[in-house]
């Protein structure tokens, strides 16, 4: 049975439409083995699929229900199922490294991209966070992402329109770096959120805090805690934003058979840091932080003295070391 695909909805193009209903000649299905190996197809009328072990016709999926399943000629049985984004990022080609489902989800929660806001967006790599901005803000926002490199933007939009089955509308993609690019590309303070995806967002910040709207949300994804101290200075420095917050997020998968229910052996250890920071309106200027001044460190970067807090010590006060010191007398004397 052959199934023509559905018309995309002109006011909502890469809603619901795309998303349910019996599988359609042109889509993209992900089939799982009896092994749990993982293929994926693109649906085409009289195509078949072919292993070591047989093959299957597309046309006994076309018209199937999302999640069927499907028996080869050599006997074996697929399950067949609609790729979620999660599953269509981390099988989709590469150009550069991916935000993984888990942190993507964690910034579009956390910088509160929201249906109908103008996000703006660098680097774009191989539109893996890309899609799920989109996502966030529908068919009716804005997402403008800025990538450097014109390889890349061309992987990315080739994989967006692989997923979303037209090209998005609410999506414009620039070649070109963000600090020269951004600002011919936007009004000063109309961005309600940026995210950062790159090496040095540090250099973008000056750029970025024209950009935001008072009270929009800059949120940066880093790899290593060097980026991350020297992006929160920055924005420190700056003086146009709020304290900035940092995190990381670990998930550990878990084991599920009969009564082996234990956490997962492997798990991807380290993704991320992510960093978020809010513009403050304009000519306010950010509470004093009282810092104490330096006892010997020097920040190499600055040339600036680091004090123990600067590493997360907290201050030990003279009393009570001496009150420890007494306390550990009276034991060794008893
Ligand atoms: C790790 S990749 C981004 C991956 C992407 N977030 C994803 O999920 O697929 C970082 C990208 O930032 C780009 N980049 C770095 N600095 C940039 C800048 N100042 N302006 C625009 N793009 C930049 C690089 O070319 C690279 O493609």
């Amino acid at each position: 049975m052959t199934t023509s695909p559905a018309p995309h909805d002109p006011a909502s193009p890469t809603g619901a439409t795309g998303r349910r209903g019996p599988f359609l000649e042109g889509e993209r299905v992900q089939l799982t083995d009896p092994k749990g190996r993982l293929h994926t197809i693109t649906l085409g009328a009289g195509k078949q699929f072919h292993t070591h072990r047989g093959y299957l016709s597309h046309d006994d999926l076309i018209g199937s229900p999302d999640g069927s399943t499907v028996t080869n000629t050599a006997g074996v049985e697929y399950l067949a199922l609609r790729p979620l984004l999660s599953d269509y990022v981390m099988s989709m080609p590469r150009g550069a490294a991916v935000v993984y489902p888990k942190d993507a989800g964690q910034i579009v929660a956390f910088a509160d991209v929201f249906p109908g806001a103008t996000v703006v967006e660098a680097g774009v790599g191989s539109g893996a966070l890309s899609m799920s901005l989109l996502r966030a803000v529908g068919d009716h926002g804005r997402v403008h992402s800025f990538e450097r490199r014109d390889d890349f933007a061309t992987i990315a939009r080739a994989n967006a329109r692989e997923f979303f089955g037209v090209d998005h509308p609410a999506w414009t993609v620039t070649v070109g770096d963000l600090v020269e690019s951004l600002p011919e590309a936007v009004e000063p303070g109309t961005v309600d959120r940026v995210v950062l995806d790159m090496l040095a967002p540090w250099e973008c910040l000056e750029v970025v805090a024209d950009a935001l709207a008072p009270g929009g949300v800059l949120i940066c994804y880093v790899a290593t805690a060097t980026q991350l101290s020297r992006v929160a200075e920055a924005a420190r420095d700056h003086g146009g934003f709020t304290e900035p917050e940092a995190w990381e997020s670990l998930v550990r998968g878990w084991h599920l058979e009969g009564l082996a229910v234990r956490p997962q052996h492997r798990m991807h250890g380290h993704t991320g840091f992510l960093i978020t920071t809010r513009r403050l309106a304009p000519g306010v200027t950010p509470p004093l932080r009282k810092r104490r001044p330096g006892k010997g460190y020097t920040d190499v970067s600055t040339g600036e003295a680091l004090t123990p807090e600067d590493f997360g010590e907290r201050p030990v006060s003279d009393k009570k070391v001496r009150r420890l010191a007494r306390s550990l007398d009276e034991q060794s004397e008893s």
